[in-house]
């Protein structure tokens, strides 16, 4: 409960690095041009685009500062900013807490794909650009029960560890190094991609030129679901960040900043990656496999390709690691403050539960691929409830809390710094955003993308 005694943040710029450390991950690199591949390109860009910007800065600027104004995890924040006898509004922390188990259940996985592929790089071993042998050994990979599960630990014990050491050594340091890194690999990839001959125009056509109507009820929500996922939002990860910001860090601008660059990364990546694959000849819509496959392909057909998609599948580990450590903190926040367990102990639960948890879907390629709810595998599943339906969720309900309860006067003295930054049109529209467009559109897309209408 001592304000003074909690871990933090330590300069504004380190709040900045840590941030994007969070948001930028396999996001960016493996799931964003998955979907876009998937739901039809452009149009699914179009409305991502939408949805980050009328719902996702906005939900991440309110979420950050709950944080702040609390100083505390995500359900105890609940217990400080909202009126007494409101304690259902710790609904949030605790869907919070479930969604990280979710996220981290398949999140964990594909990291372990691309630790996997470090090592098939450095050995050549995927120095393709024929898609049957890029697809086989991406299969081989995910069909074998006993090294997914081992990749999945791997990952789970470096960054268990990672995270025992503590927020500002542990965090800022892993966040602030390798970033500027990979955004100039991902720069020469693009470059590569777009010179090959064949891939410019189908690619970036379809990235960039929308098809109307390819734009249905369940392509809004996945954009909808990556905007939250993306930026981390709605399950209590940017409020437990918030908590360690500092009071002279400017909100709005940071989450802008980030979202921005965030936003930059995953154009990238797809700038990388889908003029490759029409130049090849690999199916946009192949799914999770889709990076795996035609990232190596790039990178074969350049000179020191090997060295290169070593360092690419390096560089792209660490992102993620940024982001997995950001996901473990919030039930690792949880479970120390609130139930007293001491950090390493609830690195310690939060590992061996996620392990749990995660391993049917590490199995989702092997003895779980038959294992169907709601029609999805276990990996599938855990992505789609937590990115589709409890993110949105928890964005609703943050929006309602920010807009009804907290309330104009409350966001213009936590966003303004108690008067030290300007508080009127920007503050005022982003309470705007809270309180009406956003909660209306998201409970919309959630209603007509789960077919309840
Ligand atoms: N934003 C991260 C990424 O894109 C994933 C993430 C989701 C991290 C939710 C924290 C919370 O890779």
């Amino acid at each position: 409960m001592n304000k003074t005694s909690r871990d933090g943040f330590t300069s504004t710029f380190g709040v900045l690095l840590a941030t994007l450390g969070s948001a930028v991950g396999l996001g960016n690199i493996w799931k964003f041009p998955s979907l876009t591949g998937m739901n039809g390109g452009a149009g699914f860009l179009l409305v991502y685009l939408l949805a980050t910007l009328l719902i996702g800065l906005p939900v991440m600027i309110v979420e950050t500062m709950l944080g702040r104004a609390a100083r505390a995890n995500a359900i105890t924040t609940f217990e400080r900013v909202a009126p007494r006898g409101q304690w259902w509004w710790q609904i949030i922390g605790w869907m919070g807490f479930l969604a990280a188990l979710f996220i981290m259940s398949f999140y964990s996985e594909v990291a372990g794909w691309v630790y996997a592929y470090v090592f098939k790089a450095a050995a050549g071993a995927i120095s393709t650009t024929d898609p049957k042998a890029a697809g086989a050994t991406f299969g081989a990979l995910v069909s074998n029960p006993v090294t997914s599960l081992v990749w999945q630990w791997v990952v789970l014990g470096l960054t268990g560890s990672i995270i025992m050491l503590g927020v500002a050594k542990g965090i800022e340091a892993v966040a602030r190094k390798l970033m500027p890194l990979l955004f100039i690999l991902l720069l020469v990839l693009c470059v590569r991609s777009l010179t090959l001959p064949g891939g410019a125009v189908p690619g970036l056509t379809f990235l960039f030129s929308p098809d109307l109507a390819k734009i249905t009820p369940a392509v809004i929500l996945t954009a909808l679901g990556l905007a939250f996922f993306k930026l981390s939002i709605g399950m209590g990860c940017m409020l437990t960040y918030g908590s360690y910001f500092r009071d002279d860090q400017n909100i709005p601008a940071t989450a802008t900043r980030v979202m921005l660059a965030d936003l930059s990364v995953s154009l990238l990546a797809g700038i990388a990656i889908f003029p490759a694959v029409f130049a090849f000849g690999f199916e946009p819509a192949a799914g999770p496999s889709l990076v795996f496959m035609t990232i190596p392909a790039v990178f074969t057909s350049m000179p020191g390709g090997t060295v290169f998609m070593t360092i690419f599948f390096v560089l792209t580990a660490v992102a993620s690691v940024g982001a997995i450590l950001s996901l473990l903190e919030v039930p690792v926040a949880i479970l120390s403050e609130r139930f007293g367990c001491g950090r390493k102990r609830a690195s310690l639960y939060t590992i061996l539960a996620i392990a749990l948890v995660g391993a049917p879907a590490a199995l989702s390629q092997s003895l779980t691929a038959e294992t169907k709810i709601f029609g999805m595998n276990p990996f599938d599943l855990y992505d789609f409830l937590s990115s589709n339906v409890m993110l949105p969720l928890g964005g609703i309900l943050i929006c309602l809390f920010a807009g009804w309860v907290y309330g104009l006067p409350q966001l213009q003295k936590q966003l303004g710094n108690d008067g030290k930054l300007p508080n009127g049109v920007l503050v005022r529209a982003v309470f705007f955003l809270v309180r009406y467009v956003s909660p209306l559109l998201i409970g919309i897309v959630l209603l007509h993308g789960l077919k309840v209408f």
